[in-house]
């Protein structure tokens, strides 16, 4: 499974749409090495606090597919077309869609506190589960994504988040399944998560 997803999907990009500065190529490229040939363990613990102002961890959510995606409520373009993409597939997915959790990320945890995140992920769905932490917290889950992120001053004291822009699908038990890549249509998701969601039933 991991393997055949990951050649299906092995168009990825790079999150960086109308930002003139470029990504560092190396860490862009070691996360891409990383998902496409399973270089490295993806995933881990993690302790963050919700959009509701709740202490969340990754054991919460055991029993349930993850959609977990890394990006920040300032992102002009690609961050709101895959959520949206997301929130389409899991309405198309109809009662399955129970045991499948979205999980927001912010990637800009000093703005995208739990309020403001409380603002942005129900315009999304209204189970899509915004994450925040302290800065040091988002560093961590970053890294046990093998997330790349990375701050771009934009002048005025202003700046952008660079960051890969993937939807990792991990399992029932936190497992790493695979990835879709940035631009994926809702149609594409489900293709893969049907058959995995009636491959695991329980
Ligand atoms: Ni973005």
């Amino acid at each position: 499974m991991k393997r055949s997803l990951a050649l299906a999907l092995a168009s990825a990009a790079l999150c960086t749409v109308a930002w003139a500065h470029q990504p560092s190529a190396r860490s862009a490229a070691d996360l891409m090495d990383t998902l496409m040939w399973n270089r490295e363990p993806v995933g881990g613990p993690f302790t963050l606090v919700d959009h509701r102002g709740v202490r969340r961890s990754d054991q919460d959510f055991r029993g349930q597919f993850l959609l977990v995606y890394f990006g920040y409520s300032s992102c002009s373009d690609v961050c709101p077309t895959d959520l949206q993409q997301i929130a389409l597939a899991l309405e198309r997915l109809g009662p399955a869609a129970a045991a499948v959790q979205p999980l927001f990320i912010t990637l800009d945890p000093e703005r995208d506190t739990s309020a403001r995140l409380a603002r942005y992920v129900p315009a999304f769905h209204p189970r899509l589960v915004g994450l925040t932490g302290s800065p040091s917290a988002i560093r961590h889950v970053a890294d046990a994504y093998r997330m790349y992120f990375r701050k771009v001053p934009a002048g005025r004291g202003d700046y952008v988040v660079d960051h890969a822009a993937v939807t990792y699908v991990m399992d029932r038990d936190g497992k790493y399944v695979g990835f879709f890549p940035p631009g994926t249509r809702a149609e594409r998701m489900l293709e893969i998560l049907r058959p995995l969601l009636a491959s695991q039933v329980r």
